[in-house]
């Protein structure tokens, strides 16, 4: 099998080339990324020379590439993305070209070239906002609040529709929030690691008891592998581990493992139209294709931040580069 996989430079992308390489030792994969702020080869470091993967710097919304690159390809696995929602309240344009208008080049490239699935990485955040109570299932009516979320939510409407007009073989994925090792240092657990890594205080929004569902990263690729090999075309899986926490619970979870007391968490003014709670319904996933998730959340963020704390350079690489831009 030839896998096309699109931002494998990133968080996800990175951890799920690695789990594909390890697991399928005879697909060869190529990565497709366009090295963007986010992008970073060193998560790829183990893997750079496995003779069955090759990298490519590219943007997904450059046509001709895309279509070249898809030819002999049977897979498409579409992480690529800007997927920061605070930089789509400051900056929505690029959200729509790379994460609707890329999506879409990627669809007829793959439509032109028969590939025989796409799977499109989406995100719990296009259900919107819950209350107190419920899941969101596949079958919650979209409800996006943010250009982040409304961006991803246009890319899964344009994946249904080129299974409906074309019969392209597609399948979309539905992730909680994520976490693990090689998350850039903007996303909440790896920023607020960071800060204290400085020893600065941790920013909370507003009163900080908006709730999150948080999944070890290696369980997102491994449900992407089963969706990927398993599911029906035209289907929607969530992906969740039921584990809810608010972020207060979440910084009080990280101050204590890293040793740091109360005094370090600063409440700051609330990011603008920021979603309450999400919490992921995964019975679909789990019955019809039995995939369960492995790691619990406090295996899991320790393992996270010992990783960090053992891998300092790593976050030290990042804030030089961003010197370097600005
Ligand atoms: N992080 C989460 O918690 C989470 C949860 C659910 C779903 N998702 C989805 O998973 C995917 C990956 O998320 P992540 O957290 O790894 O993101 P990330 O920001 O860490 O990585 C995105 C990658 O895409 C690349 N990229 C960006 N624009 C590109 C373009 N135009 N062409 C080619 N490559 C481009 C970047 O260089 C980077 O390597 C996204 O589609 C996101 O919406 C993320």
């Amino acid at each position: 099998m030839r896998v096309l996989v699109t931002g494998g430079a990133g968080f996800i992308g990175s951890c799920f080339v690695k789990y594909i390489l390890n697991k399928y030792s005879n697909y060869e994969l190529i990565n497709l990324d366009a090295l963007t702020y986010c992008g970073n080869l060193d998560n790829l470091k183990e893997i750079e020379n496995n003779s069955n993967y090759h990298f490519i710097k590219g943007n997904i919304c450059d046509s001709k590439l895309v279509k070249e690159i898809t030819k002999d390809v049977d897979f498409i696995v579409n992480f690529a993305a800007e997927s920061h929602v605070d930089n789509s309240i400051k900056n929505p344009q690029i959200f729509i070209e790379t994460n609707v208008k890329g999506t879409m080049n990627l669809l007829e490239a793959a439509k032109e070239n028969h590939i025989k699935r796409f799977l499109q990485v989406s995100t719990d955040e296009v259900y919107g906002s819950l209350g107190s109570e419920g899941y969101f299932y596949e079958t919650t009516p979209l409800a996006p609040n943010s250009p982040y979320s409304a961006s991803k939510a246009s890319a899964d409407l344009l994946v249904r529709a080129y299974y409906e007009t074309y019969k392209l073989p597609v399948v979309i994925t539905r992730c909680s929030n994520n976490y693990g090792p090689y998350q850039y240092p903007e996303k909440l657990i790896p920023f607020f690691i960071s800060k204290l890594l400085k020893d600065e205080k941790i920013p909370i929004y507003g009163d900080g008891m908006n709730i999150r569902d948080w999944l070890y990263v290696e369980d997102h690729c491994s449900a992407i592998d089963c969706v990927l090999h398993n599911a029906k075309d035209g289907e929607i899986y969530n992906i969740g581990g039921h584990n809810e926490k608010t972020n207060i619970e979440i910084s009080h979870i990280i101050l204590e493992i890293m040793g740091k007391n109360e005094n370090y968490i600063e409440f700051v003014a609330d990011r603008l139209g920021h979603d309450r709670r999400y919490a992921i319904s995964n019975k679909k996933i789990t019955t019809k294709l039995g995939w369960t998730p492995k790691v619990n959340f406090e295996e899991g963020i320790k393992n996270t931040i010992n990783w960090y704390l053992n891998n300092q350079d790593w976050i030290k690489n990042i804030e030089n580069k961003k010197a370097e831009t600005k």
